[in-house]
């Protein structure tokens, strides 16, 4: 096997998957703004409700909500839910940020967690890449929103 193949894997296999959030750097007004508005539907943690299919946002990646954010508030996911489409409408950019920052942040319940350790088996796998991407490039960027 060439050494190219195998850096590679070894690189693969030294990703560490951590959950997206924002800057937090306004998680107070996020946390305020989820509160007063979001948590009556998807629970005071985040969890969602079954009975109301309303989906669990706690610990999503925070460029994943900002997109969804998005496409709901204008429209681009067409079944959204009338009243949440009509509230995100009244949402300014830095309000959007902040919420959805909190809610990246927010854990569900302990047994729902996998433990520390844990790592993605997907990642142990050998992959054949030409030209490995850098670290840095991959994990830090920044989102351009
Ligand atoms: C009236 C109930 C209601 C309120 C209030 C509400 N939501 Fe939702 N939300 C839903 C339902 C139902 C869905 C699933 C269907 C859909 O996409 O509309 C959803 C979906 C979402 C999704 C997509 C999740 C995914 O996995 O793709 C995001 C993100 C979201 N809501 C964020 C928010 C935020 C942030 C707030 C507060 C500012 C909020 N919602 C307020 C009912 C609500």
């Amino acid at each position: 096997m060439s050494s190219i193949v195998l850096n590679c894997h070894r690189w693969v296999s030294s990703i560490v998957i951590a959950n997206g959030q924002g800057s937090g750097s306004d998680l107070e007004l996020g946390k305020g703004l989820y509160q007063e508005h979001c948590a009556e539907c998807h629970g005071s943690s985040g969890e969602g409700r079954n009975d109301g299919l309303v989906p669990r946002i706690q610990a999503q990646h925070y460029k994943y909500l900002l997109r969804q954010f998005q496409w709901i508030r204008d429209g681009k996911r067409r079944n959204a839910n009338a009243e949440m489409v009509a509230l995100l409408q009244r949402f300014d950019h830095r309000e959007m940020k902040a919420v959805l920052d909190y809610s990246s942040r927010l854990l569900p319940a302990e047994e729902l967690r996998a433990p520390a350790d844990w790592k993605n088996p997907d990642f142990n796998q050998v992959l054949f890449c030409r030209t490995p991407i850098p670290f840095d490039r991959l994990a830090t960027s920044s989102p351009s929103f």
